[in-house]
């Protein structure tokens, strides 16, 4: 790797690190950004005009908590907002550059995929598909993930994108919950040399899924695949179609897409995103806190079925007229330096990626970054989760060269676009996330809503509304109101556990409520647990989460077993399959434990404070509200 040269180095003061000048005085924005933000509806305002609308709002926000309306009457489209106006300044820009995990390669200019875009527009009209109606994507990451987002984003569909990596009950409960009448699938999708069926599950899922009227089916690996008659492949119904389709035109309060995440209940939630607000949001916070440039060559590494992805694969950086890396598969196939090899083909210069990740490229060794030229790099950003300081520091040295401000940005999936996160001009501090973007105020509230002192930990809220902010849950108003408004009125409950410090930066704890975070996945611990109990052989489950050094968190279950059941190996690859066949792999248990009690509370409920005390070796603190002490000695036992 080239040196970088000691002038554009960050200075590191006692734990801070602060960027170099040249890095600073290029920005396009600086700190009076911050005080611009305080004002927040001319705040936002401003940067709404940064996006092309057909007819402008009249009021940037309508506010009844906990519901808002954002650019209220005005009307755009996101896919418009992705393509149709760059087409004059940037048509022959490249704007996606796809690979595969084969290593096939594809790139489209901003024109062809306009066109690719309007073509599948054609087709989803040609079905019927009208304003409002859900369709459901179930793909890899290919080309036709962004392609089909954003002609349902062109016709007024909305999109519900299930992650790959679901399994067919899971797609099942999302395709009926949306009531979707598309479903779009691949054949298989690649992932570390293997197929992954994805036409297999779909089929299994649609075995009870009434509302879904055609299949469409990506073909990608050439293998071949059970045809039925609702099923239709992509090539065939895109081929003779024209290339021009105009934009809907949309409200700014027009949901734009649905998307399923974990909560605190078995059930996940739909969470809603609408077109205007999330635009705005979306693309100014790609444009800062990335910095991006018309000569940027930007690689966010999740996957589209994670908002990650939406936010910041499609919609923000599209919306800035960026270059756009997708790749399919795993980072350590065909060998472990993969990403390296691909930021240096392309000539990457803004990196984005997940602590989980990090940790893993920091165990393989420093040899396979070595390996390859990447001073291209200038900014770098993680997500997901808490970064440990230790692989901040490993990310700063080894593949930021001392030079890349690192963008750690904390947002939700509820909040559609970054939050909080540093700038790039930001003095930076390991492990924390910094400070609320401009135009959001965030806070750390105890037990009785009043603001913690700093470093002390509570609940992590939001205080004023922002425009990406979900506008509910999908036909679930009340649930919207019970798991985000109720704790604390007219504030937003983020679920995660946070401390301020004396400058007033974030650390960001972990969550707060009964939600693992298992490699910057979010997954409910009910929902394991009623997987587990769905079980012939479970008679109770308790799952909870333990630190874990390259995924953040294991999974741990205590599981008491139906009569007749014997508590051995066997059984337990039986119910890590099952858990895998109800949910998915990110929800498989590390560890299972075979208990013949769980500690409970007199009422009843599981004491899971308990369990994560002992999973990870600390105090077990009050035991008065136990109802028998039998079970925790017997779990101690087996540690
Ligand atoms: O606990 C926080 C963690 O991920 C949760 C949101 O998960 P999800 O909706 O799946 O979206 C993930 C990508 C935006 C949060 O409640 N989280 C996300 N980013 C960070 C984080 N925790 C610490 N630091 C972060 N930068």
């Amino acid at each position: 790797m080239k040196d970088s040269g000691k002038i554009s180095s960050f200075l590191k003061t006692g734990e801070v690190y602060f960027p170099p000048e040249d890095i600073v005085k290029n920005l396009r924005i600086n700190e009076e950004v911050y005080e611009e933000g305080k004002r927040i509806e001319e705040f936002w305002g401003k940067i709404s005009e940064e996006l092309v609308w057909f007819r402008k709002w009249d009021r940037v926000l309508e506010w009844n908590p906990p519901y808002s309306k954002w650019f209220v009457n005005g009307k755009l489209n996101a896919s418009y907002n992705c393509l149709d106006r760059h087409l004059d300044a940037r048509g022959n820009k490249t704007a996606l550059i796809w690979e595969g995990e084969p290593g096939d390669r594809v790139t489209y200019t901003y024109g062809e995929l306009y066109r690719e875009v309007c073509r599948f527009s054609n087709v989803l009209k040609d079905l019927g598909i009208k304003k409002g109606d859900r369709i459901t994507l179930y793909l890899p990451m290919i080309p036709q993930l962004p392609v089909a987002m954003l002609a349902c984003a062109r016709i007024g569909a909305i999109h519900s994108v299930v992650f790959a990596g679901f399994s067919p009950r899971a797609l099942r409960e999302r395709i009926n919950d949306a009531e979707s009448r598309i479903l779009i699938t691949a054949d298989g999708g690649f992932r570390r040399g293997r197929i992954i069926p994805l036409k297999e599950n779909a089929d299994e899922a649609l075995e009870d899924a009434p509302s879904i009227e055609h299949v469409i089916v990506v073909e990608r690996t050439g293998k071949r695949w059970n045809r039925y008659e609702r099923d239709l492949t992509w090539d065939e119904v895109i081929e003779k179609q024209d290339t021009e389709c105009e934009a809907e035109i949309m409200d700014s309060e027009d949901e734009l897409f649905i998307l399923y995440t974990s909560g605190t209940t078995g059930k996940p939630k739909g969470v809603v995103h609408r077109t205007g607000g999330y635009m705005v949001g979306v693309h100014i916070t790609a444009k800062w806190i990335f910095d991006l440039r018309d000569d940027d060559i930007y690689w966010c590494t999740a996957d589209i079925g994670w908002i990650t992805g939406h936010s910041y694969i499609v919609y923000g950086p599209l919306s800035n007229g960026a270059t756009v890396v997708m790749y399919e598969g795993a980072p350590d196939h065909p060998a472990r330096d993969r990403f390296w090899e691909i930021i240096e083909r392309y000539g990457v210069t803004v990196f984005y990626t997940a602590p989980t990740a990090i940790r893993s490229f920091m165990k393989w060794g420093d040899e396979w970054v070595k390996k390859h030229d990447l001073s291209i790099l200038r900014i770098l950003g993680t997500v997901g989760e808490p970064i440990n300081p230790r692989a901040w520091e490993w990310y700063h040295r080894v593949v930021g060269g001392e030079r890349c401000p690192i963008m750690d940005t904390w947002w939700q999936t509820e909040t559609g676009m970054i939050l909080i996160s540093p700038l790039p001009f930001t003095p930076l501090k390991p492990g924390s996330a910094t400070k609320p973007f401009p135009g959001i105020e965030a806070d750390v509230l105890d037990e009785d809503g009043n603001p913690c002192k700093p470093g002390e930990g509570g609940y992590l809220v939001i205080k004023t509304p922002w425009p990406a902010m979900l506008k509910t849950l999908f036909r679930d108003d009340e649930r919207y109101i019970k798991t985000y408004w109720e704790r604390f009125p007219g504030v937003y409950l983020t679920g995660d556990a946070a401390k301020k410090d004396e400058d007033g930066y974030f650390w960001i704890l972990g969550r707060s409520d009964d939600v693992i975070n298992v490699s910057g996945h979010r997954i409910g611990t009910m929902e394991v647990e009623s997987a587990l109990v769905s079980h012939p052989a479970v008679a109770e489950a308790a799952v909870v989460g333990k630190a874990h050094e390259i995924k953040g968190q294991a999974i741990v279950s205590f599981i008491i077993l139906k009569e007749g059941f014997d508590p051995d190996e066997n059984l337990k690859e039986l119910l890590k399959a099952h858990v895998r066949a109800e949910i998915g792999g990110i929800a498989v248990p590390d560890e299972i434990y075979f208990v013949s009690s769980l500690p409970k509370t007199r009422s009843g409920k599981i004491m899971r404070r308990i369990l994560r005390a002992i999973e990870s070796g600390k105090e077990i603190g009050d035991t008065s509200t136990l109802e028998d002490e039998k079970s925790v000695k017997e779990i101690l036992g087996k540690k």
